[in-house]
């Protein structure tokens, strides 16, 4: 953080300004529904607290921490003494009104819990030791594992916002950057934190030669998704003076640029190709296609829109609140492992085809198809045969129960970059007729499947010369702030635990020992 002072005094303003809201008591608790008024002491107290620290912060970004710490700790011993109990973490408003469960005649209360935008939850924190019982929810369908501030989805009306921004506007005016200051930090950066989030990336974006030969020594076949998984775990072996952990923020700058270069260069030495190196008059997105595809022989020349398609694609996948991967980021991060550990949880459940791997599982799908000359009709009735392991790859969610907003603006974005290099893909051709077909089937409408983000953005991916086996590594890239957004806010939860599920066990009760010669 020493290198960017003015940034990091407002990165610690924010921190504290976060850190404060958190702790403000009117925002937990089940049974005092009193602490929604804004005039209620507690509220109050915090409200003067507020401004005095934000003051000292942005005096002093290295003091900033210890300022939040002593202000944390008087607040919460002011609250306890008034009070009788510390305010815990934030989980959205509570709210007065409950639920009651009844289990074996006896009745239990279960606080209820509002989001922002009035998701309801009930609280059972304290089922197991008020009942005994645990709830059982394979999948996770029903389970909220955590209240975050970053993303909302609606899912039966196909909304998506980036801390409140909807992801139209995002696409239309943001760049990837943007979008990921935005994440990580909740707010979008002014002009001069955007220029020195640029030198930040710019600066860290070289990689250490030694990693060349790591990358050398992957067979030939290795998935890319498996080498930035392992090279994401070894950068931080290979920059032990890269800043102490404290130093997290420029950390996640280091990794957003490096596993950008990492992408680029594996796929330059799976071709046994020269790796280009990253230029500092390049912006982000286009100095990710000049180091994929720039050769002595036939020089890159960035094309303005298909920067702006790669920005919008990174954009449409830089979060998604509590997917696969960043559940497992959060899972992984709440043992306390270091960030790149997390990181690379994240990457390795991203590779699956029913998350990230769809998008690379797509068009092998509709290669498939052409190649056979397979109809659609068939196509489809093989995709709602329950006895045919076969899904139509690119539709369905568990979220969305309506058209994902991301598919409308890829698909808009796929008409555009083929139309402007005049391609004609065959097989945008096919997911446009299954597309026709499957929207007015039944079996699709009753089981409200519609196409995801991987089903047009494939078919962009393929038009920008991305190879196929690299896809699910650009939704990686993309996915990048939003994991480290979500480890960040996770970290800073102070009613954070590890995370440790539990199961309904189901095999045999105690049994004997059988020695050797009698099995
Ligand atoms: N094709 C045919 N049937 C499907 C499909 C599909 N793509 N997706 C779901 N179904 C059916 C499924 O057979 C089941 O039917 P039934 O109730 O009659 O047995 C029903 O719909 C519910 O399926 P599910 O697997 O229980 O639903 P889920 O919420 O657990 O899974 C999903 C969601 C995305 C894994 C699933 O829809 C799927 O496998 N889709 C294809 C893979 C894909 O495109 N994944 C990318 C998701 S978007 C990118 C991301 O955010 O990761």
């Amino acid at each position: 953080m020493g290198r960017v002072s003015a940034m990091d005094k407002k990165h610690n303003a924010t921190m504290i300004r976060e850190k404060t809201r958190f702790a403000k008591p009117e925002l937990r608790s089940k049974n005092h529904a009193q602490i929604l008024d804004p005039f209620h002491p507690k509220a109050y107290i915090s409200s003067l607290i507020l401004p005095l620290a934000l003051k000292l912060a942005e005096a002093s970004s290295a003091r900033a921490d210890r300022i939040y710490f002593a202000m944390e700790k008087f607040l919460f011993f002011l609250a306890f003494i008034l009070y009788g109990y510390p305010p815990k973490g934030k989980k959205g408003n509570s709210m007065s009104e409950t639920v009651r469960l009844i289990i074996e005649g006896k009745e239990y209360e279960l606080p209820v819990i509002i989001g922002s935008e009035g998701e309801k939850a009930f609280d059972i924190t304290a089922l197991r030791r008020k009942t005994g019982y645990i709830t059982y929810d394979p999948g996770f369908g029903n389970t909220g594992s955590c209240a975050s501030a970053i993303t909302f989805m609606d899912g039966e009306k196909g909304i998506l916002r980036y801390r409140g921004i909807p992801i139209e506007d995002l696409a239309e005016n943001a760049t990837f950057i943007e979008t990921a200051f935005l994440l990580i930090n909740g707010h979008l950066p002014s002009l001069s934190e955007l220029n020195q989030t640029r030198v930040l990336l710019n600066d860290s974006s070289m990689l250490h030669e030694s990693m060349q030969v790591f990358f050398q020594n992957f067979p030939q076949a290795s998935h890319p998704m498996g080498i930035l998984s392992a090279m994401i775990m070894a950068l931080r072996s290979f920059y032990p003076d890269m800043g102490t952990e404290e130093d997290i923020h420029t950390h996640f700058l280091y990794l957003i640029s490096k596993v950008r270069t990492m992408a680029a260069m594996s796929y330059r030495m799976s071709r046994g190709e020269k790796v280009v190196y990253p230029r500092h008059d390049l912006s982000y997105c286009a100095n990710f296609l000049n180091m994929m595809f720039d050769s002595p022989v036939h020089p890159y020349i960035v094309d303005e829109d298909l920067v702006k398609a790669m920005n919008v694609f990174l954009i449409l996948h830089a979060d998604h609140e509590q997917n696969c991967s960043t559940a497992a980021v959060r899972l992984v991060g709440s043992s306390r492992a270091p960030l790149y550990a997390s990181i690379a949880a994240g990457v390795s459940a991203l590779w699956g085809p029913l998350h990230g791997g769809a998008n690379q599982a797509v068009i092998e799908m509709l290669e498939k198809i052409h190649k056979d000359g397979a109809t659609i009709d068939e196509v489809i009735r093989r995709a709602k045969d329950r006895n045919d392991p076969f899904r139509l790859m690119g539709f369905g969610h568990r979220i969305y129960k309506t058209y994902d907003p991301r598919a409308k603006i890829i698909k808009k974005m796929c008409d555009k970059v083929l139309g402007k290099l005049k391609i004609e893909d065959p097989l945008l051709d096919i997911a446009k007729r299954l597309e026709e077909v499957a929207l007015t089937d039944a079996y699709f409408i009753d089981h409200n499947l519609y196409p995801n983000v991987d089903f047009y953005s494939g078919i962009v991916l393929r038009a920008m010369r991305i190879p196929t086996n690299m896809f699910t590594v650009m939704f990686a890239i993309g996915r990048l702030p939003g994991w480290i957004a979500q480890w960040k806010e996770s970290m800073e939860d102070p009613s954070r635990r590890i995370s440790r599920p539990r199961q309904i066990y189901t095999g045999l009760t105690e049994s004997a020992w059988v020695p050797m010669d009698q099995r």
